[in-house]
């Protein structure tokens, strides 16, 4: 029996809708690039993008069609070519992968046999969890996509989602300065018992002790970032950790991957296949958590603690603040994603990110901190969710209890060696980010869309 978590079941409507829409962005991110495009270098950062994409529909197919329901499989090499798990990254490159159309037609497959067989009305558990699971699986991928695109220097993609919404009116908000001074006491970090659906390492909700801090409102700026750059903090030992330099000096690092000097004492940044001024007020992203680190060493500051960000986007101060509540929220605005298209059955099927947020590729790119004040937390932090990822001080380790569920190596694999963030990109999708969601990098990845937010020194 395949091992899932408690989940909420939901209307098999919204299962089908979020396949449909993931699936609409797989496609997004295909036009444009030709065959050896989709192919590309062979980088330990990218997969091949033609075997990216017959992955996720063996993904679909392996966990749902044949695990999940015992369905024979649906062609006799869909697991020599696409188990990443069994097929080493750089492999990946010299496999017999099918051509684009042949490819395209093993998803369109996979997608025709996942629809027909749910049917109407509210879906079982083993559904529920695993069509969302499956859905996710390639939401992340088309974010790794998302960033393949970056890292390779290909156009700007171009989504349907930006056309109807475009930036949120306040995406030149500017800055925000300041810190947030957030309560010490107790605080259950982790998924809650009821939460609608879990992924392995949120579980389960654990008390922690928590001692006062500050945190700042916002991410760290280009701006900000460029002051240490224009200081030579690239070139400071003391600002580094051990590890820190010797990434630092492998790579001749002396400011963010993508800058450019612009020839006139300022800077650009290359966005996809252009050039763009350096925008002083969006955080800065593509740094690594080795950048992070010695940013906050020459600013007089710290990357905060995994449960300090938790704390800082879900936390709320007691009746009379002086203490931690003892309920916490899902999001940082409210318990409620505010996905426009959000069920009442608490799924996320659509494909509109909630006002507060830059999320789901809105804007193809970053907006200023100070904007999206609608989706502040409790303690008055902003843009938790959306716009960058934020690494965190802490390893990525299992919380109490850790049980692993269907994809076994979803997480495990990866504890102890890589460094946690927290609260998605602007590539990210709104379906399944939440304040708990915890990612986990390397911490020399610098093509990621990540950037970090600080907190006071004790
Ligand atoms: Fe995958």
């Amino acid at each position: 029996m395949i091992a899932i978590p408690p989940v909420k079941e939901v209307s098999r409507d919204s299962l089908k809708a979020s396949l449909l829409d993931a699936r609409a962005r797989t496609h997004e991110l295909l036009q444009g690039l030709d065959d050896e495009q989709l192919m590309g270098p062979r980088l330990a950062i990218v997969n091949p993008l033609r075997w990216e994409i017959g992955h996720v529909a063996w993904f679909h197919e392996y966990f749902i069609l044949q695990q999940g329901f015992g369905r024979p499989p649906l062609t006799h090499d869909g697991h020599l070519l696409y188990d990443s798990i069994a097929i080493a990254h750089h492999e990946r490159w010299d496999l017999p992968l099918p051509p684009l159309q042949q490819t395209l037609d093993y998803l369109q497959r996979v997608e025709d046999a996942l629809i027909g067989r749910l049917g109407a009305g509210t879906a079982s558990a083993l559904e529920s969890y695993l069509y969302q699971f499956t859905v996710f699986h390639e939401d992340m991928h088309d974010e790794a996509f998302t960033w393949a695109r970056q890292t390779l220097a290909y156009p700007r993609p171009d989504f349907a989602l930006e056309a109807q919404l475009g930036p949120p009116a306040d995406a030149a908000g500017g800055a925000l300065d300041g810190d947030v001074h957030i309560t010490g006491g107790e605080f259950l970090v982790g998924a809650m018992g009821d939460a609608p659906f879990v992924f392995d390492n949120e579980k389960w909700a654990h008390a922690v002790t928590v001692r006062p801090f500050a945190m700042a409102r916002a991410p760290v700026t280009n701006e900000a970032f460029r002051a240490f750059v224009d200081e030579g903090g690239y070139g400071r030992r003391e600002f580094w950790t051990d590890e820190g330099w010797a990434w630092r000096q492998s790579v001749d690092a002396t400011h963010p991957v993508y800058w450019q000097r612009d020839g006139a004492g300022g800077w650009l940044q290359r966005q996809f296949d252009a050039l763009a001024p350096l925008a002083p007020y969006h955080p800065v992203v593509h740094v690594n958590w080795y950048e992070a680190s010695a940013w906050c060493r020459w600013a007089g500051r710290r990357l905060p603690r995994e449960h300090e960000w938790e704390v800082a986007a879900l936390g709320q101060p007691c009746a009379d603040g002086s203490q931690l509540a003892a309920v916490k929220r899902r999001y940082p605005w409210s318990n409620e994603s505010g996905n426009n298209e959000s069920g009442s059955d608490g799924s996320h099927g659509g494909e509109t990110a909630a006002a507060g947020c830059n999320l789901d590729g809105r804007c193809v790119g970053c907006v200023d901190v100070g904007a999206l004040a609608d989706g502040d937390s409790a303690f008055g932090c902003r843009q938790m969710l959306g716009n960058v990822w934020e690494w965190c001080h802490d390893p990525f380790t299992p919380y109490p209890g850790f049980v692993a569920d269907a994809y076994k190596e979803y997480s495990q694999t990866l504890f102890g060696h890589t460094r946690v963030l927290r609260g998605g990109s602007w590539a990210t999708r709104s379906r399944y980010i939440t304040g708990l969601y915890r990612n986990f990098f390397g911490p020399s990845r610098n093509d990621i869309f990540a950037g970090f937010r600080t907190c006071a020194l004790e």
